[in-house]
């Protein structure tokens, strides 16, 4: 069955050319659903893009015409991937914040596809703090933004602003749909969370570990066709919807799922945070203040990764977390060949905004191939979707196949 793009045109000179993008999508075999705001319509008429498409195009959030279905909610359903082009500077402040005032904006907050937006815009509107901080925003957000060309513009000026060539706005969305189901038939072992070791009944060591990073990896793999498990430590997130869960308290229970899982894994992202140090010796009672201070003797945890290294096939690929407090990737690198990684996560969890249960990351990519990328300060699904490109492009240079360099670098 053919894919199904979305398309919002907004309101900028650059509406004629949406016309031969839509164009060039409907020649690929796409189906294209175009939506329109209002202020597009007085650039182009709407009736171009329901020729090129054979579909009638959508501006008003409130036509409803089929009374069986809400219209924005059911075309945000059917998009594989929802592209905004030309995106104007008011859409892209809209999108960045959530408002959803006309059908372009609306379609586009109820939409689970991977959004793409080509801005263009007068140079000075570009490069104004406003519109970069809101493009900040959706890419960090994980939103595709297509950069505008740097040329001869239509409001007389030269410079950046131009909408990007229509062809290459088609190679990105042919790019990110063929990665929507590029993990079919990939299993992919996740762990997240913390461990828990009890000390008595109602007492235990854990850290702040929210989880959220790995539950987010496991929705991305899953998201593009993994068979995904997702070994969970006490979290108060819920399941991933399509990915299988176990759940695990202790360190040793997370190692038990991890090595009856791990041997048929291609892939295994270790992302939780075990505890390093547990009590010798749990307490059957509730230790009580007339007890006296207790005195923990405690002993080294299980070394999960470690373990999960010695059964590494040469194939599968492994990806591990760092979380430091100083010198994070001196010793991520380390940490990289100690335990035979394919590609290392770190985080420096003292910096603002990076860490444990923030919603944000700021993360240093390392690859055993020499791949190096300090990603900016983004959303974690939006890192999750980092790492599981380079869980691709690694596996494909494990595999050797076709798709080893077929990602457009996206
Ligand atoms: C002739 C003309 C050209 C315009 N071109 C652009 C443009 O290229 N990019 C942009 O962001 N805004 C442009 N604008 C301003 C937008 O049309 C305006 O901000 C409008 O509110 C955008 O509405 P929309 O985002 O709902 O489509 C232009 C306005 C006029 C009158």
């Amino acid at each position: 069955m053919a894919q199904t793009v979305v398309m919002g045109i907004g309101g900028g000179i650059a509406a004629y050319k949406s016309a031969t993008v839509c164009s060039l999508l409907v020649k690929r075999g796409l189906e294209v659903q175009v939506l329109m705001t209002e202020h597009a319509t007085h650039f182009i008429q709407p009736l171009t893009f329901q020729a090129l498409t054979k579909r009638p195009v959508v501006i008003d959030t409130f036509a409803e015409p089929n009374p069986a279905e809400i219209a924005h909610i059911a075309i945000a359903d059917r998009a594989d991937l929802y592209l905004i082009a030309p995106a104007t500077a008011n859409l892209i402040a809209k999108l960045a914040h959530g408002i959803a005032d006309d059908m372009v904006t609306t379609t586009a907050l109820a939409t689970t596809a991977p959004v793409v937006v080509a801005p263009a815009m007068n140079v000075h509107m570009f490069e104004h703090p406003a519109v970069q901080d809101n493009l900040r925003i959706l890419r960090g957000r994980g939103c595709i933004v297509i950069d505008p060309a740097s040329g001869p513009l239509a409001c007389g000026y030269t410079g950046k602003g131009r909408l990007a060539e229509p062809e290459d706005i088609v190679d990105v969305v042919m790019a990110v749909l063929g990665r929507s189901r590029r993990l079919a038939g990939v299993k992919v072992l996740v762990t997240a969370g913390p461990t828990v070791e009890d000390i008595d009944p109602v007492r235990f060591l854990s850290n702040p570990s929210s989880g959220k990073m790995g539950y987010f990896i496991a929705e991305v793999a899953a998201a593009q066709g993994a068979e995904v498990t997702l070994v969970s430590g006490p979290t108060h997130l819920d399941p991933v919807p399509g990915v299988r869960m176990v759940r695990v308290r202790s360190t040793e229970d997370m190692l038990n799922a991890v090595m009856a899982e791990v041997g048929s894994a291609d892939v295994f992202i270790s992302a939780a945070a075990p505890v390093d140090f547990r009590p010798v010796a749990k307490s059957p009672h509730k230790w009580k203040k007339q007890d006296g201070v207790p005195v923990l003797q405690l002993e080294v945890a299980p070394d999960i990764l470690a373990a999960a290294a010695k059964v590494k096939r040469a194939e599968q690929v492994y990806v591990g977390f760092a979380a430091e407090t100083h010198n994070a990737v001196a010793y991520g690198r380390d940490k990289l060949t100690r335990k035979n990684l394919d590609l290392i996560v770190i985080n420096e969890v003292s910096q603002e905004g990076a860490g444990f249960a923030s919603d944000t990351n700021r993360v240093t990519l390392i690859g055993a191939d020499g791949f190096q990328a300090d990603l900016p300060l983004m959303h974690k699904r939006a890192v999750a979707e980092q790492i599981i490109d380079c869980v691709w492009r690694i596996r494909g240079q494990k595999l050797g196949g076709p798709d080893a360099a077929g990602d457009a670098g996206r």
